[in-house]
């Protein structure tokens, strides 16, 4: 099974719309293995959006994801990398699809309400920012009725 990162931004919290989000990515069958709130300190922000270092709204950004509580979790399923970005959204919720969490709840590029890596490769590196081995968790979904 394929893993990915994603984070709830600061405004998902503020906006009372982590379990509707999380909803959502449970509807679509990702297995929660590893999931927690905290602030992300300015280095941790620094290295998950390094390769955005110099462009004009990085400093912008890391001000906004550092505004207040973010839920992290790392998500596992079939092709998780790509069926979670296509959940999401495009960036600019004004030009994501409706039905997606972005075009749902989104109102602008910064506050877009959700990060989710966008390969394997950095899934990897961002789940490792954000967490140890030892807090991701080894369990079977169940089916309703197979209790
Ligand atoms: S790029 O240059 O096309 O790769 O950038 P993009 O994928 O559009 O955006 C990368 C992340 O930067 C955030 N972003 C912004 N934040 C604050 N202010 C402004 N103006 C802004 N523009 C883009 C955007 O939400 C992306 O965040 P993540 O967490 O990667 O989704």
């Amino acid at each position: 099974m394929e893993r990915t990162f994603a984070y709830l931004k600061p405004n998902s919290i503020q906006r009372g719309l982590v379990g509707e989000i999380i909803r959502r990515i449970e509807e679509k069958g990702f297995k929660i293995v590893a999931l927690k709130m905290l602030r992300i300190s300015e280095s941790r922000a620094r290295e998950l959006y390094r390769e955005h270092a110099g462009k004009e709204f990085y400093e912008p950004l890391l001000a906004f994801v550092q505004s207040g509580p973010v839920v992290a979790m790392i998500l596992e399923g079939e092709d998780a990398v790509k069926r979670l970005r296509v959940l999401v959204g495009k960036t600019d919720p004004t030009e994501a699809y409706p039905g997606s969490i972005r075009g749902s709840f989104g109102v602008s590029v910064r506050k877009n309400l959700i990060h989710a890596s966008d390969s394997v490769e950095s899934a990897e590196r961002e789940a490792r920012i954000f967490f140890d081995e030892s807090e991701i968790n080894d369990y079977s979904l169940v089916i309703e009725g197979q209790l």
